[in-house]
């Protein structure tokens, strides 16, 4: 019964030490470790020796510095180079330094102080550490293993470095190749014109000598029909029908560069505010005209005329694109247009420009069609509306003025023409041709006709011989020359420039006038880049009828020839 109550004893006492609160029973269990009163220092084991104390003492506090700095430095390394890889494996790696130092310096205290309760646990908490660091360098393992080594750097970097030089070559192969395609574009846009301008030069001449044949004899029929209401009528219609030829030749030969131009001095400020006066009554009221001119705009080296009539044909045109009304502006401004700029426009030669700027508000030009609107012919409208030769005769009249031309258009928003003319600076006016102009149109005097057209001669000598003059004639420079060096009476040589029999007119006439100090001399050409016409500039002091001609033009030039 005894040793009942014993055991009784002994499970109630169980029971009431599992019945206590969880951390008292932490608490009474790490007393019991920590109890190290009967626990003797490790110097004891080492009898004291002062050499075996201080030996141990000294190795752990050394090691204990070594330990320290290395954490240090895994610590400060990953903490500066926060691009390192497995950043966390070197965090683990200062705390577990960190630890083996404290490991160090407690061996170093348990020489004096038994505290090997702290000593265990802290070791206890160093292997848990080392534990996990293993099972994470272990699983590690086939990463690290994988990474590049600093010579597979060094080859990844080179050839990274080749890759961008090829990419860099290429780049600069397909920039090239984009620069001589556009250059080989415009080269083939401009041999394109050029073509069509010569093909068309060459048809406007032939033609305009068929012209000069009908306008002039027009005239003598519209004479002998008059009283004649229904021939009158005929007439009349052929008449406007010659004109409307001529106008057409005219266009055709200024695309070609081959009108005549008469280039001077002219201040395109008067001038553009003279064509919107004009412009005025010509568009509607729905389009607005608007100009910014720069005061100090230079003269300009080009045939005002022709200018005027560029300009309108702009105009023209910036009012077709704007059937519900807009904005006409009239620019000017002096352009330098350097190397630069030269290098992308093969045409340009670099230097200093007046500009003039078109621009309307309309409904602007499709991309696809902007390199077709100088072209002869090419037009968008009806064909009641438009013939297609107005930017065609702006374009070549500005070319033969050693201008340069551009045209910038968005769909839907509007279209700016700029012209570009040379600036007059330091070139004296032209003189002008027509100058001394008689009110009497017929004489007496004797005109010596050279023209190798059959048609065009007859022609001329018809109507010369209507105004009264006696009229010699030739076809060509030999029979003029043996003209010449006869006996009859010559006042005026009137020739064509381009004449056959081995001397163009031009030398003919200085021919003639060697023979013939006194003679008065009249060219004729529809064809001008000639002898008379250097760079589409008429040669100062000769006097030229363009074909085709009125026969009053014909009658007016001769006495104004006659009288110079
Ligand atoms: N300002 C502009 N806005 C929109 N389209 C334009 C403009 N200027 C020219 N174009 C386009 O260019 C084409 C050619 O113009 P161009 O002046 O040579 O001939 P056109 O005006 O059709 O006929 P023409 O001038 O002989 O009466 C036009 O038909 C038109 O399609
Ligand atoms: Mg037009």
């Amino acid at each position: 019964m005894p040793r009942q109550d014993s055991e009784c004893a002994e499970i109630c006492a169980i029971f009431a030490w599992a019945n206590r609160p969880e951390p008292e029973i932490l608490a009474l269990l790490l007393g019991d470790i920590l109890e190290m009163s009967t626990l003797t220092p490790h110097g004891a084991c080492l009898l004291w020796k002062p050499e075996l104390i201080w030996l141990n003492a000294v190795s752990d506090a050394m090691l204990a510095g070594a330990f320290l700095v290395t954490a240090f430095v895994l610590g400060f390394f990953v903490w500066r180079r926060r691009d390192v890889m497995f950043r966390g494996v070197f965090w683990a790696f200062a705390l577990f330094a960190t630890f083996c130092a404290v490991t160090r310096l407690l061996s170093i205290l348990t020489l004096w102080v038994p505290a090997y309760d702290i000593e265990g646990l802290t070791k206890g908490f160093l292997a848990l550490i080392s534990v996990g660091i293993t099972a994470a360098l272990l699983l590690l393992l086939p990463r690290i293993l994988v990474l590049p080594t600093r010579i597979q750097l060094q080859q990844a970097y080179a050839a990274l470095q080749e890759e961008i030089r090829q990419r860099r070559n290429a780049e600069a192969m397909v920039k090239r190749f984009q620069e001589i395609e556009a250059n080989e574009a415009q080269v083939r846009q401009a041999q394109k014109m050029e073509a069509i301008g010569q093909l068309t030069g060459g048809v406007a001449h032939d033609f305009n000598n068929i012209l000069t044949v009908i306008t002039g004899t027009i005239e003598i029929l519209e004479e002998a029909v008059k009283d004649r209401p229904q021939l009158t009528q005929i007439t009349n219609m052929i008449s406007a029908a010659a004109s409307r030829g001529a106008d057409l030749t005219k266009h055709l030969l200024a695309f070609a560069r081959q009108q005549p131009l008469q280039p001077r001095s002219t201040d395109v400020n008067a001038l553009v505010i003279d064509n919107a006066r004009l412009l005025r009554s010509t568009l509607s009221e729905q389009i607005e005209i608007d100009s910014m001119l720069a005061h100090d705009a230079a003269p300009a080296l080009i045939d005002p005329s022709q200018l005027s009539t560029a300009i309108l044909n702009l105009a023209l045109n910036a009012r077709d694109a704007m059937a519900n009304g807009g904005k006409l502006t009239l620019e000017t401004k002096n352009v330098l247009l350097d190397e630069d700029y030269a290098s992308m426009n093969s045409e340009v030669k670099p230097g200093n420009y007046v500009m003039i700027a078109v621009s309307d508000t309309g409904e602007g030009i499709p991309g696809s069609l902007l390199d077709k609107v100088f072209e002869p012919f090419f037009t968008t409208k009806d064909v009641s509306k438009g013939s297609g030769l107005g930017l065609s005769m702006v374009y070549g009249f500005v070319k033969q003025s050693n201008g340069h031309i551009k045209i910038y258009s968005e769909e839907g928003h509007g279209t700016t023409v700029k012209l570009y003319l040379p600036q007059a600076a330091g070139v004296a006016d032209a003189p002008a041709t027509e100058t001394g102009l008689s009110g009497c149109v017929h004489g007496d005097e004797s005109i010596l006709i050279v023209e190798d057209d059959a048609l065009v001669r007859e022609y001329v000598v018809t109507q010369i011989s209507r105004f009264g003059y006696h009229t010699l004639a030739a076809s060509n420079a030999a029979e003029g020359m043996a003209i010449i060096d006869g006996a009859e009476r010559i006042d005026l040589l009137f020739t064509d420039v381009i004449i056959p029999g081995g001397m163009n007119g031009r030398q003919f006439a200085t021919e003639a006038l060697k023979r013939r100090p006194g003679l008065k001399v009249l060219y004729t050409s529809g064809y001008t880049d000639n002898a008379i016409v250097h760079h589409g500039r008429l040669d100062a002091g000769v006097l030229l009828l363009p074909k085709p001609y009125l026969s009053s033009d014909l009658a007016r030039m001769i006495r104004t020839a006659l009288g110079s």
